[in-house]
């Protein structure tokens, strides 16, 4: 009987691996980066999102829009913290359409970012917890378990996995991405080194530029990231708290009847 389960199990697992390599026509690559905001003690760098919000402003917001992600929020603890003024200055440059008069105004920091869907390109509002970077090893989530679910190392990834081949399709173009799940994306390359100039003179190469994106754009997927993480640590500290003194308690209370049902 137990050697009939064994050959079964093994017999599955062969099959099981066998159509998984079989179905693996193109695997895309994800780089693994480390982000300051990763593990329970992570953080995300003020600085760095500020310097993404700039690559974003200037670069990612002509074709994507980030539409349920408050204007205001860029002010608040554990986000970007632009001073008030810049956010109001910030707002003014936007263009939004009034939900009750429906015509465009200038935004302000009451309104979110506009959305933008011209070039037909997804909102980057939640993009970077839609996609999983990491998966397998045959699809069993191992991977996830120690690197993360990878929605920022994604976004790197795609920003930084161009071949700088192109083919034309069906009246589109589409770019060699290795990165992308299809291999080809319908993204123009949209970073080239240098392209963003930052005021604290941070290096802006292109792997840099899609790091401090990718970390805007988790802030803006999860602002509340830093607050979790704080009472998560709390909660755990205060439940192992917890366990100690039920432990020593029960060690007490016990104590006197020990021992006893042999004397
Ligand atoms: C010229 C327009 C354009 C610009 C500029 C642009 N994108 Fe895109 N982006 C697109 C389009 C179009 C798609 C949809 C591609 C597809 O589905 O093949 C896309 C898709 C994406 C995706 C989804 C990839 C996936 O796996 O589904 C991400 C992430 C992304 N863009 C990030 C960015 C970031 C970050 C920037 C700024 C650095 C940026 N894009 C700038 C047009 C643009």
């Amino acid at each position: 009987m137990l050697r009939k389960i064994a050959i079964t199990a093994v017999s599955a697992l062969t099959l099981l691996s066998g159509a998984a390599l079989a179905s693996e026509e193109f695997e895309p690559v994800t780089k693994d980066v480390d982000f300051s905001f990763e593990g329970p003690f992570g953080k995300f760098d003020e600085h760095q999102l500020q310097r993404g919000l700039q690559v974003y402003t200037e670069v990612c917001s002509a074709c994507h829009g980030l539409k349920y992600v408050p204007l205001r929020s860029l002010a608040e603890e554990g986000g970007p913290r632009l001073p008030e003024d810049q956010v109001r200055a910030y707002a003014k440059n936007l263009t939004v359409t009034d939900k009750d008069t429906g015509e465009d105004r200038p935004a302000t920091p009451a309104d979110n970012f506009p959305p933008n869907t011209g070039a037909g390109a997804p909102d980057l509002s939640l993009m970077a917890k839609e996609h999983a970077g990491y998966h397998g090893p045959y699809g069993l989530g191992i991977n996830q378990l120690f690197k993360g679910i990878g929605g920022p190392e994604h976004i790197v990834s795609i920003l930084t996995g161009f071949s700088g081949q192109t083919k034309d399709e069906a009246g589109s173009t589409f770019y060699q991405n290795d990165a992308f799940s299809t291999g080809w994306i319908k993204m123009p390359p949209p970073l080239t080194d240098g392209q963003v100039t930052f005021a604290d003179g941070s290096p802006n190469d292109v792997r840099h530029m899609a790091e401090d994106v990718a970390a805007f754009l988790t802030w803006a997927a999860e602002p509340q990231m830093m607050a979790r993480k704080r009472w998560g640590l709390l909660i755990t500290g205060m439940m192992a708290l917890l366990s100690v003194l039920l432990y020593l308690t029960n060690k007490r209370i016990w104590a006197p009847h020990k021992g006893k049902l042999n004397a």
